[in-house]
């Protein structure tokens, strides 16, 4: 939580957040669920663009520390702990649902992707920023470049590691969980969606002329941005 709080995560300041919010694009007047919201910092974003927004986190202390900061009444949003396998609203309630970094700690998604297809209206759109499936390898954050198996691409695939991100390891080790495009495809297909836009967040050439940290740190490409509809 001190990284995002501090802003201390370059790819999420300076890449990934960028392309969120441009896949979401204008959102007053929306109602949106920020789905893994964590401690808040995109809900209370898109509630700052007039966004009626709903964060859902199955941690509760992110939650209560969601909770903790202070939004103006003008900004309607609001947290709960709960799994987006069982969403605690009813069917068709939302214009947009958005996942930013959550599908890298989902075991198996496939129930939160049919749960998003339930609570989402008629031509809702699903966002998605997760780790890249082909490319992201343990450690690819360090420089690292690995290819990955077809024995391990086409299974769902964890890598257990702490990462490091300005100098701060995380406490505990991490599984991030990856599993093949196909999977993607077919599982929103089979909850109703059409993928309509596949995105792969990466720097720009002059960031990466310019910084060292862009080239030494983005060696493959490591995002997916997947927009969804739901039919
Ligand atoms: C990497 S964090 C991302 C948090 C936030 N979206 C952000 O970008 O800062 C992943 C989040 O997913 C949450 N999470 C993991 N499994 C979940 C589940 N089944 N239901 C709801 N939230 C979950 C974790 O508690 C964690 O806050």
């Amino acid at each position: 939580m001190k990284v995002i709080r501090e802003h201390r995560d370059r790819y999420r300041t300076e890449l990934t957040d960028r392309a969120v919010l441009d896949a979401i694009g204008p959102c007053e007047g929306q109602k949106i669920l920020d789905a893994g919201c964590g401690e808040g910092y995109l809900a209370r974003r898109l509630a700052s663009q007039g966004a009626d927004v709903l964060g859902v986190d199955a941690c509760q202390g992110l939650i209560d520390a969601a909770e903790s900061v202070p939004t103006g009444t003008a900004e309607p949003v609001s947290f709960t702990c709960a799994s987006v396998d069982a969403i605690p609203v009813g069917d068709e309630v939302f214009d947009l649902v958005v996942c930013n970094h959550l599908f890298s700690h989902l075991h198996d998604p496939s129930r939160a992707i049919h749960e998003f297809g339930r609570v989402l209206k008629s031509s809702g759109r699903l966002v998605i920023l997760t780790l890249h499936p082909c490319f992201y390898t343990a450690h690819s954050e360090n420089g690292a470049m690995n290819s990955v198996p077809a024995s391990r691409y086409f299974t769902s695939r964890g890598i257990d590691q702490h990462f490091m991100v300005d100098g701060l390891e995380s406490p505990s080790m991490i599984t991030s969980w990856l599993r093949p495009l196909e999977y993607y495809s077919g599982t929103l297909r089979d909850a109703g969606f059409v993928i309509t836009d596949l995105r792969e967040p990466h720097p720009t050439g002059e960031q990466l002329q310019s910084d060292p940290w862009w080239r030494d740190g983005f060696p493959t490409a490591l995002f997916m941005l997947l927009v969804a509809e739901r039919r």
